[in-house]
Parts: structure tokens; C-alpha cells; sequence
């Protein structure tokens, strides 16, 4: 890294210096840039920017730029008498030329049911988490690539699980409460709180930001059936991305809706969304897909046979034995997966066979990955 912080030559520009370094790279810098992120713009302990570039006008130049041999670039502003001084390395590391050369690369590996066989990539024991940040990181990195991680040997205690999440983060709530009790009740108002199987589904698909991980914290399982699935929406969607475009086209670009109105509630929650979302870099986003909670679907009526079409051929997929996994939670297993990517169902089960009871808590995505940034030491 020493090396390549060393320049080689620099010039100037209208409006950008152009940096080469001793490894051959060339960076553009814009004036504009530049001055913005001037270090000395920057509050210390905030570390968020004080300096206000509309008090520079767009035509600031350098009067002068120096290199320095403590691997710092100087430079002296046409305007407010300013200087600034800039470390090399930050300035390497945050090179927008060289940045968008580099292909970008997916962090996420998509699975299928051979995942099975390779479990103990996917699955920790609750001591190694409790145990330090060494624990904490390799299930952060579980959850963050495979969007999956099984959880063994946790506590059984009622709430227990709190002390695990908070190591991550505090817990998003939602009208279900935390945790929420997965037990089979009468009147229920979500049908994970029956005996009946559920197919597999993400989680409150009708909330605009859905719950982005989700944690089934098992503390008994002693009734016969109720076995768990899980399969990678991201996985599915990849497969009809690469074998049939057509569909993915629509499961990407029409507006389904999903709704929840139960009758413990005094809210009406109504949520439109692709049932795939894609980022900026045309990676996968988020997978939204709950049959139950799908609202009759109010899309233009040119376009509702295909968007059927479409969504059962997804459907089919995301409960084909080719893309899941099936197993068994044992009570102190925590099934812990991102709930904008992984499907989860389970089998019915027999409430009169013994207990069941699960409880389940939400963190956002957001805290999941700023928690690994952290613990990585990511530098921005
Ligand atoms: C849920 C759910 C699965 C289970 O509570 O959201 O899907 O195994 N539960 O009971
Ligand atoms: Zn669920």
C-alpha cells in the first residue's frame, strides 16, 4: 500500500488535478471535490461536514499544489485564503476514477438445497457469539452473505434471546410486539399463530420498510410436524434472471400489493413493490412474497395474465426441493436470516402432540451491516 500512495507525477487541469501514481493508476480529482472534502471541513468527533461549499463559487482552482513527504497533497484555494492538506492514502482509498473501473462485486453467495451439506458454514454456537466480537463478526458474516445462520445452543429462557441481538443492535418493533409469541392461539392474527403449515414467505411485506432480519428463537419444539423451511429468494431470482428473462422482467417491474388489516388492529396497511427490487448496482435489494398477505392485486389489466403467469411460476420455484432446505428447530436454536431475502415456511404441525412455542424479534438491515462495517473496521 506504500507504494501505491506514491505519485508519480501530477498535473492540472481546468477543472481537476490528475494524479499518476508508481503503480501505473491515474486518479482525476475535481476542484469541486477536492475543496468539499477538505479535511479540515470535517467536525473531529462528529465526523460529519461543517464546511459549506456554497460559500466557494464553481470556478475555485489551486493557486498552488504541492506534494509533501509526509505522503500528503497541499494544496493553497483561489478563494477564502484556504489551505488545505490531504492524506494520500484517503485520498487513493476514495479515488472515484479508479473506483469505477473496478466490476462490481456481489458480497452475497445465493444457495440452494446443497446447503444442506455444507450447514456448518451457516450455523454457530451461542457461546462463540457471547464470547467476543471474534463470534459476533462470524455471524454477522453469515448473515450479511448467506443471508442465513443457525443459531445453536442459546438459552432457553423466556426473552433470553435479547442479550444475543443486543450485542447487534437495539430491535425493531412492530404492532406484533417483541417478541412475538409464535404459539398456536385461538382468534389469531397472523396465521404463523395456528397449527396450519405456512408456505414459505418473507415477513410483513406490507410495512414500506420491511423488517429486514429476522430471528425464531426456538424454546420448545415437542409437537409432532411444524418443520422448518428456508429457501434464497435472491437464488430464485438469479436462476430466472439467467433462464428466463421474460418472467423476471415482470417480477421486477410490476407493482404488486400486499395489505394487512387484522382485526386487532386499527390501521390499514397497504404496500405496493416489485415482488424483486434490484440496488444501484443492479444487485438483488429485496424479495417480497407472503401469498397471505398479497392484497387482491390491482395492477393494469393488459398485463394481469402475464403478472399471474409470472408470480406462479415464482411461486413454484421458491417451494421447489431443488432451491430449499428443510430442518428441524430444537429448542435453544436461533433461525436467524434476512427477512428481505431468505423465504421461510414451515409444516403443520399437531398443537395436541406436544408444545411448540418460538419467539421472534426483528433488527433492520441497516444495523446488521453498519454493526459488520464496524467490527471490520470499514473506513469511509
Ligand atoms: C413467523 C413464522 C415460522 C414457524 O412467525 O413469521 O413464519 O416456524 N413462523 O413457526
Ligand atoms: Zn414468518
Amino acid at each position: 500500500m506504500v507504494s501505491l500512495v506514491s505519485v508519480k507525477n501530477i498535473t492540472r487541469n481546468n477543472k481537476s488535478l490528475k494524479i499518476e501514481w508508481k503503480d501505473g493508476k491515474k486518479s482525476i480529482f475535481h476542484y469541486m471535490w477536492l475543496r468539499d472534502n477538505c479535511p479540515s471541513g470535517i467536525h473531529p468527533t462528529a465526523r460529519q461536514r461543517i464546511f459549506n461549499f456554497l460559500t466557494v463559487s464553481e470556478n475555485i482552482h489551486p493557486i498552488s499544489f504541492t506534494i509533501k513527504k509526509d505522503k500528503k497533497l497541499e494544496i493553497v484555494w483561489s478563494e477564502q485564503d484556504h489551505k488545505s492538506i490531504y492524506d494520500l492514502f484517503w485520498l487513493r482509498k476514495n479515488c472515484y476514477t479508479i473506483k469505477n473501473t473496478k466490476k462490481y462485486k456481489s458480497p452475497y453467495v445465493f444457495w440452494n438445497k446443497n446447503l444442506i451439506k455444507d450447514f456448518k458454514k451457516v450455523t454457530i454456537n451461542y457461546d462463540e457469539i457471547i464470547s467476543g466480537d471474534k463470534g459476533l463478526t462470524k455471524w454477522l458474516e453469515q448473515l450479511h452473505i448467506y443471508g442465513f445462520s443457525l443459531v445453536k445452543k442459546a438459552p432457553t429462557k423466556k426473552n433470553s434471546a435479547f442479550k444475543i441481538l443486543n450485542k447487534i443492535s437495539h430491535i425493531r418493533e412492530t404492532f406484533f410486539g417483541t417478541p412475538f409469541e409464535v404459539v398456536n392461539i385461538p382468534n389469531p392474527n397472523n396465521t404463523a399463530y395456528t397449527a396450519s403449515g405456512l408456505r414459505n414467505h418473507t415477513d410483513l411485506p406490507y410495512y414500506e420498510y420491511s423488517p429486514g432480519y429476522q430471528f425464531l428463537h426456538c424454546l420448545i419444539n415437542k409437537a409432532k410436524g411444524g418443520l422448518s423451511s428456508a429457501v434464497d429468494g435472491f437464488s430464485v431470482a438469479n436462476y430466472l434472471k439467467k433462464n428466463e428473462p421474460e418472467v423476471f422482467k415482470i417480477l421486477t417491474s410490476i407493482y404488486v400489493k400486499f395489505k394487512d388489516n387484522d382485526y386487532t388492529q386499527n390501521t390499514i396497511r397497504i404496500f405496493h413493490s416489485p415482488l424483486i427490487t434490484l440496488d444501484k448496482d443492479k444487485d438483488y435489494n429485496d424479495i417480497r412474497f407472503s401469498i397471505a398477505t398479497m392484497a387482491a392485486m390491482d395492477c393494469n389489466p393488459k398485463v394481469m395474465e402475464k403478472f399471474y403467469s409470472a408470480y406462479r411460476r415464482f411461486a413454484f420455484l421458491l417451494h421447489n426441493k431443488r432451491f430449499t432446505i428443510n430442518f428441524r428447530l430444537e429448542a435453544g436454536d436461533i433461525f436467524s436470516f434476512n427477512n428481505r431475502r431468505i423465504l421461510h415456511g414451515r409444516t403443520e404441525f399437531n398443537p395436541n402432540s406436544g408444545h411448540r412455542h418460538l419467539q421472534g424479534y426483528y433488527i433492520d438491515r441497516d444495523d446488521i451491516l453498519a454493526r459488520l462495517n464496524f467490527l471490520k473496521k470499514i473506513k469511509v
